[in-house]
Order: structure tokens, then C-alpha cells, then sequence
């Protein structure tokens, strides 16, 4: 394996109509520019050509094309105690930038490209060191645990962060289900290999030279944290495919690589398993990827971020990050007496 990358989760070679991150429009801009497109005869022509231009020329208004996915609504409970105040990243924003190299690597592609995406039929198998192994339907998704909306902040290793409302359940609850037994040191997590649905896994370029089926691990006691969060949902309705859907992990005080998509396995084990970005860059994602502003990824600061979706027209606002994420009162005991430069 390489010891290092030219790929980073996202921070790649863009394509010329790439919209930066501090060039996102708020909505009423973004409305107003829809209108001077139909004025300009543009909306005609943008039907009659392919995605491909289409995206140039969104790009030239600084707009981002609509999508057409299908989510339903969920019945959840708001938890009061996680973020009820924040301020939230529009829906539309958290729809259209993502990582989800299965898709391709650029912040638009898995909006573009995962809209057939079908989840249904779907398994998710969760097996290794539990005493009752289970493996749940499309349906036990939701219907197993009660759903709760907590609203999170996301900070990505290439730092930018949004504010996003998950619906879901905790994965404890779930661990809860099947028994760990006393082997059960680390937990696995495997999104789903479907190269003819997800391009990215058929090309080694469009999936940014990640070996797939992406994968990722937490402790045991970063597992039944409590804050980490199966999530089905965002924005009280089900996962849109870029997000993750049907099923992803939410792990909202480390680095977002570590909040795996499309899960169809998790497996309990006495090891700790391999994880897709360490395999890839060893020496830049590390196990644990906790977000810490006092430790710089090899290439960039993490001293700060830009939070996406708020600020003005062609810039996002800049805010200082937080160790943890912001989340110490609930994780940092977690790693008391750890070198989190040693164990980054
Ligand atoms: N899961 C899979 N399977 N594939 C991916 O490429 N990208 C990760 C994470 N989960 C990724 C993934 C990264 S780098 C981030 S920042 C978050 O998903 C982004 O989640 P979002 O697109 O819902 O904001």
C-alpha cells in the first residue's frame, strides 16, 4: 500500500467547473440566478445536453443542479440534548457537496450519480463476537429501534463542516441486541460492493484509488458511545443516496471518512480491523482520526474550518475548530492518558 497519496478524501485534481466551497449561494441568490437562466433561454438548452456541460454551466451561475431522489418521512422524537440550537446547513447543501467515492470523487458526483441508487432489497448483517448474530431487512431499518433526531455537526478531515438533523438510533442500542461477548475489542464496518450501481468501484481513478468495499472500525467503547448514531435519516426523511442510504454511521467527534455509507455489514471483533483512508495514506488518516485542532494533517492545518452554507456570497465562514468536534464532555474520557499525536 502506498504510503502516500495524491488522493485525499476530496482534495484531488478538481474538474474546471468545480464549485469551490466558499462559493456556495444562499438560496435567495441561487433562486434569483434559476430566473435569469430561464430568461436567458438557458433552461431549454441545458435540457438538450448532457449532464456533463450541464454542470459547466451551472457552474458558470454559480448554481448546482437540482436532484431527484426519493426520500420518505420518518416518525422520530427530537433529542433535545444534541444541538436543537444550531444553526443548520440547508438541506440543499448537505445534498449536493459529498464524499462518496463510490460515486467519483468530486463534491457534486454522488448527487449526479447516485440517484438510480436502489436500497431496496437491502441486508445488513451483524455477526463476529455477539452471542445472537442478526441480519436486519430494509424495513427493520427503521422499524427496529424508536428514531431520534439529533442534529450534529460534521467536520471533514479537509476542513469544512456543515450542521446536519440525522434521524436514527444509537448503535449501542443495536450492540445491545446482539451481546457482544468479552472478545469484542473493536467494531467493523462495511459499505456495500455493487460496482454496477456504484461507478466509483469499477474505476480506479473515478473512486480515488480506494480498495472497496470502503471499510472502517471503532473501539468497543467508541461503539457504544453514546453518541455515536446509526443514522437512516436527515432532515426527518430517509437518507438520499449521497448520504448514505439506507444505513450509515455517524460518528460526529472524528473526522467524517470515519462516518461509513451504505452499510451492509458490522462485524464485533477482538482485533482492530483495517480502515479504507488508513490503508490508502497510512501516514495521514490514522485509526482513531479524531478531530483535533492542535494535530495538522501532513498537508493542511486543522486550526479551523469553513462552515459550509453560511457567510456570504463567495465566502463561507471561517470558525476556529474544537478538539473533539466540540463533543469533550462526552468522548474525551475515552482517551485519557493517549498520545493523540501517536494515535491520530
Ligand atoms: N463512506 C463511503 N462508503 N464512501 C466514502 O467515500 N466518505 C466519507 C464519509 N463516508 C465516504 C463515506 C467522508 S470523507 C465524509 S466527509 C463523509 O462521508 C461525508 O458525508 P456527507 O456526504 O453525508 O456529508
Amino acid at each position: 500500500m502506498a504510503n502516500h497519496s495524491r488522493f485525499t478524501p476530496g482534495i484531488l485534481k478538481k474538474a474546471r467547473w468545480h464549485i469551490q466551497d466558499n462559493q456556495v449561494t444562499p438560496e435567495s441568490v441561487f433562486k434569483a440566478r434559476r430566473h435569469i437562466v430561464k430568461a436567458m433561454g438557458l433552461g431549454a438548452i441545458g435540457a438538450s445536453i448532457s449532464g456533463y456541460v450541464q454542470a459547466g454551466l451551472f457552474d458558470l451561475f454559480g448554481e448546482q443542479p437540482q436532484t431527484s431522489f426519493i426520500t420518505t418521512p420518518l416518525t422520530f422524537e427530537a433529542n433535545a440534548r444534541f444541538g436543537q440550537d444550531e444553526v443548520r446547513t440547508p438541506f440543499d447543501k448537505v445534498t449536493t457537496h459529498n464524499n462518496f467515492y463510490e460515486f467519483g470523487t468530486s463534491k457534486q458526483d454522488p448527487s449526479d450519480n447516485a440517484q438510480q441508487y436502489k436500497v431496496e432489497p437491502w441486508q445488513l448483517r451483524i455477526e463476529g463476537e455477539v452471542e445472537r448474530p442478526i441480519t436486519l431487512d430494509y424495513q427493520d431499518l427503521t422499524k427496529l429501534f424508536p428514531l431520534e433526531e439529533r442534529i450534529y455537526r460534521l467536520r471533514c478531515v479537509e476542513a469544512w463542516s456543515m450542521v446536519i438533523p440525522w434521524v436514527g438510533f444509537p448503535l449501542a442500542a443495536l450492540l445491545k441486541k446482539v451481546g457482544v461477548t468479552s472478545k469484542g475489542k473493536y467494531v467493523a464496518f462495511e459499505t456495500a460492493f455493487d460496482p454496477e450501481q456504484m461507478p466509483g468501484q469499477k474505476s480506479r481513478l473515478m473512486g480515488g484509488g480506494i480498495h472497496y468495499p470502503y471499510v472502517e472500525g471503532l473501539t468497543i467503547a467508541e461503539a457504544m458511545n453514546e453518541l455515536t448514531l446509526m443514522s437512516v435519516g436527515l432532515y426527518g426523511k430517509t437518507l438520499p443516496p449521497q448520504n448514505g442510504a439506507p444505513i450509515r454511521l455517524v460518528v460526529p467527534w472524528k473526522y467524517g471518512f470515519k462516518s461509513i455509507k451504505s452499510i451492509v455489514r458490522i462485524r464485533v471483533m477482538d482485533k482492530q480491523p483495517p480502515t479504507s483512508w488508513n490503508q490508502l495514506a497510512p501516514h495521514e488518516y490514522g485509526f482513531y482520526a479524531n478531530v483535533n485542532p492542535a494535530v495538522d494533517h501532513p498537508r493542511w492545518s486543522q486550526a479551523s474550518e469553513r462552515r459550509i452554507g453560511e457567510g456570504g456570497l463567495f465566502s463561507a465562514q471561517r470558525i476556529d475548530t474544537l478538539p473533539f468536534n466540540g463533543y469533550s464532555e462526552f468522548v474525551a474520557s475515552l482517551y485519557e492518558g493517549m498520545d493523540l499525536r501517536q494515535f491520530y
